[in-house]
């Protein structure tokens, strides 16, 4: 059985200038332990599909279809019930790891609540147990840095220190949205780097969006290529990225290698205004009338008229 099982998950938005679909018929699959990448460019509906995993989705969206955790719908689950549920089974870090940290609570204190909040256990052990945490994501020095204040953090402490909140009640899927796109290069790396050993010491299923595919390819078992709110390309990480059939993902990828511009020619359709048929045709080079007129289907793992994997 997975661990997450996404079936047709519908997420819009009623705004001003008409119905946002975000996230469209949106189903994807992950197995415990797995590491899974959600890709596409900015506002195709990565982040929406995560915040609506968590139940954390703006007042004003509507949502459909199931999520599945473990066998249990997430969407038919008691508000009270969902609550527990984050944090203790599945926890979420962001790209503004400084924005999500209390200015004027200590850095250690926060992951002692963090921890407390699961386990239920006294202020000294939450307290060791927070040090112990705050050592196993890097941070030096944690018995001394555990009375320090978000501010004194940089933004690769302060993302490690999120891991470790997120990691208080070992979760069985953590949710990684842009964990390192605010932070240099260098650091970038480094916390990849924990993110892999962690979830493979822990067999944390992942759940890992980015617009990097350097970076999925470094740390993913599998991908899923998300455009204008839908998913155009899914499949094993080797082989999408050996084989793409989407002249979208064969475009990102194109852009990821250095070889063409760093972006993908065009740009992403307002999802209010979606064009007909593919919504990817008019930056499509291989675009033929049928294109233009009907939307394709999903055929092994590609949704194209064209191209198909081979
Ligand atoms: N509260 C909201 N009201 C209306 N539209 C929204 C709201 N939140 C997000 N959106 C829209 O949903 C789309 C998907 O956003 P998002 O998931 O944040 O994109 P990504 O994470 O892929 O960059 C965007 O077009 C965005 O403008
Ligand atoms: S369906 Fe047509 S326009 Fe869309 S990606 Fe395939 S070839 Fe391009
Ligand atoms: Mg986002």
């Amino acid at each position: 059985m997975s661990l997450l099982d996404i079936v047709n998950l519908n997420i819009s938005f009623a705004t001003r200038a008409g119905v946002v679909q975000a996230s469209d018929e949106v189903s994807f699959k992950i197995r415990k332990g797995e590491a899974l990448c959600l890709i596409g460019e900015s506002g195709c509906g990565k982040s929406i599909v995560a915040l609506g995993i968590m139940r954390l989705l703006p007042g004003n969206a509507r949502i459909s279809g199931k999520i599945f955790f473990n066998g249990r719908d997430l969407l038919s689950l008691h508000k009270k019930a969902m609550r527990k549920m984050r944090g203790r089974d599945i926890a979420m870090i962001f790209e503004q790891p400084a924005g999500c940290l209390n200015p004027v609570l200590s850095v250690g204190n926060q992951i002692a609540e963090a921890v407390k909040i699961h386990e239920n256990c006294s202020g000294k052990i939450s307290r060791q147990r927070a040090v112990d945490l705050m050592a196993l994501v890097g941070i030096p020095c944690p018995c001394k840095r555990y009375s320090q204040y978000p501010y004194e953090f940089s933004g690769g402490m302060a993302q490690r220190v999120m891991i470790a909140m997120a990691l208080a009640s070992h979760p069985s899927l953590l949710i990684a949205d842009e964990p390192t796109t605010s932070l240099d290069v260098t650091i970038q790396a480094q916390i990849i780097e924990l993110l892999k050993n962690l979830v493979s010491q822990f067999n944390t299923s992942l759940l890992l969006i980015t617009h990097d595919l350097g970076v999925a390819a470094q740390m993913c078992d599998s991908v899923v290529v998300m455009y204008a709110g839908g998913i155009i390309e899914k499949g094993r990480m080797s082989d999408v990225f050996k084989n793409p059939g989407h002249p979208y993902t064969q475009a990102l990828l194109k852009a990821a290698s250095g070889k063409e511009p760093a972006s993908v020619k065009g740009s992403v359709p307002e999802l209010t205004r979606l064009p007909d048929g593919c919504r990817f045709h008019p930056r499509c080079e291989l675009s033929q009338d049928i294109c233009r007129k009907i939307m394709p289907q999903m055929k092994k793992g590609v949704k194209c008229h064209i191209q198909k994997k081979t």
